[in-house]
Formats: C-alpha cells, sequence, structure tokens
C-alpha cells in the first residue's frame, strides 16, 4: 500500500467557523493538506491595511510557533460615501454602532457601493510571507434583511446576487462567493502548484 503523507497548515484564529469553512475547502480541492487551529492570542494593531495588519501578526505568531502557519483578517469597506470606513475598523463598529448605525451614516444616499474584503497571510516553511485577497463588490441596502450570517451581511447586496443581502442568500451560496471564500481559493491555488 502507498503511504499517504499529510502535511500540516497551522491556522492561526479563534473563530471555529472560519476553521470548518477552511477545513472543508482543503479537504475537498487538496486533500493531503491538514488544517490544524491554532489559538494564540495577538495584539491588536491599527493601520491602513488588512495587509499591514495581517502581516505584523504573522511576525508576531512566528515568535510563537513554526511555519507554515497562517491567519485571514477580513472588512467591511462603503467605498464613496464613508471613503472606506469602517474598513479596518469593522470589528470595533459592529460592536458599537452595528448595522443600523451604517445605515444611519448613509442615510438615503443613492451612492451606497461597498465591499467586503479579506485578506489571508502566510508565513510559508522558508519564513517567506504571502498574502492573498478576496474581494466582493456590491452596495448598501437601504434596511438590514436576512437571518443567516453575522457581522454586517444583513445589510450588504453583492453583485453577484443582486436584490439579496448576504443574510439572505444562506450561509452555502455566501461561502461560494465571499471575499474569504476568493481569498481561500488563491491561498489553495499556491499549495496546488
Ligand atoms: P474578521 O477579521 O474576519 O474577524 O472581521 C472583522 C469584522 O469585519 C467582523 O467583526 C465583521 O463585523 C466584519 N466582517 C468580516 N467578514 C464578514 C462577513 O463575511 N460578513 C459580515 N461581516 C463581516
Amino acid at each position: 500500500m502507498p503511504e499517504t503523507t499529510t502535511i500540516k497548515l497551522s491556522f492561526c484564529t479563534g473563530n471555529p467557523h472560519k476553521v470548518a469553512e477552511v477545513q472543508a475547502a482543503f479537504a475537498q480541492k487538496l486533500p493531503g493538506y491538514v488544517i490544524e487551529q491554532q489559538k494564540i492570542p495577538l495584539q491588536e494593531l491599527q493601520a491602513d491595511t488588512l495587509e499591514e495588519i495581517a502581516i505584523f501578526k504573522l511576525q508576531s505568531i512566528s515568535q510563537h510557533l513554526r511555519p507554515p502557519f497562517f491567519i485571514e483578517d477580513a472588512g467591511f469597506f462603503v467605498d464613496d460615501v464613508l471613503r472606506g470606513f469602517p474598513g479596518v475598523y469593522s470589528h470595533y463598529v459592529m460592536d458599537t454602532l452595528g448595522c443600523e448605525g451604517i445605515l444611519k451614516l448613509l442615510g438615503d444616499s443613492s451612492n451606497r457601493k461597498a465591499h467586503f474584503e479579506a485578506v489571508i497571510a502566510l508565513m510559508d516553511n522558508d519564513n517567506i510571507i504571502h498574502t492573498f485577497k478576496g474581494v466582493n463588490q456590491g452596495t448598501v441596502s437601504l434596511e438590514a434583511r436576512g437571518t443567516s450570517g453575522f457581522g454586517f451581511d444583513p445589510v450588504f447586496i453583492s453583485d453577484d446576487t443582486p436584490g439579496k443581502t448576504f443574510a439572505e442568500i444562506g450561509m452555502d451560496a455566501k461561502n461560494r462567493i465571499s471575499h474569504r471564500s476568493r481569498a481561500l481559493e488563491k491561498l489553495i491555488e499556491f499549495y496546488r502548484r
């Protein structure tokens, strides 16, 4: 019987939903890779881009863990009217203003362009950092709708699913088109080469 080798990749996150999503994608597209969750407490850093935050986190993780390992950071960006806000502050803004706060800030503006962005940052076996970005473009709805998902899902209508918010299309449909799944696709492609 040929021996099957497995390659271990650590995913540093406290979020079990993200781990399940990444494990399912690897199991389907790149069996042989085992994704292991690592819970490493991380210092939060304020910076202008998700990439900068992700790279800072990787460097601090490297003091505790041997590569390869990766992390994922995401945010919601209201493009023109709020000039990208909440962006890197999404987590904090979700906890304070929530979806209703974003709707209030936008008022009845006709320009409601927004996007979700996810960055996966990987430190490979040779300590080299790679980043993979996934984006989903859309608009902010006029009111919060839907019950599935989390965060800003009830107020985001993807251009890929017109008329329905991320919270209305269901998790499976969202996972097929989300910013996170697009970043993940690029990570899997990197290991497929
Ligand atoms: P995180 O880096 O994935 O934890 O994302 C930071 C914040 O961005 C979250 O607390 C959410 O408010 C928001 N966010 C990120 N991804 C999503 C998503 O897929 N749907 C809705 N909100 C999201």
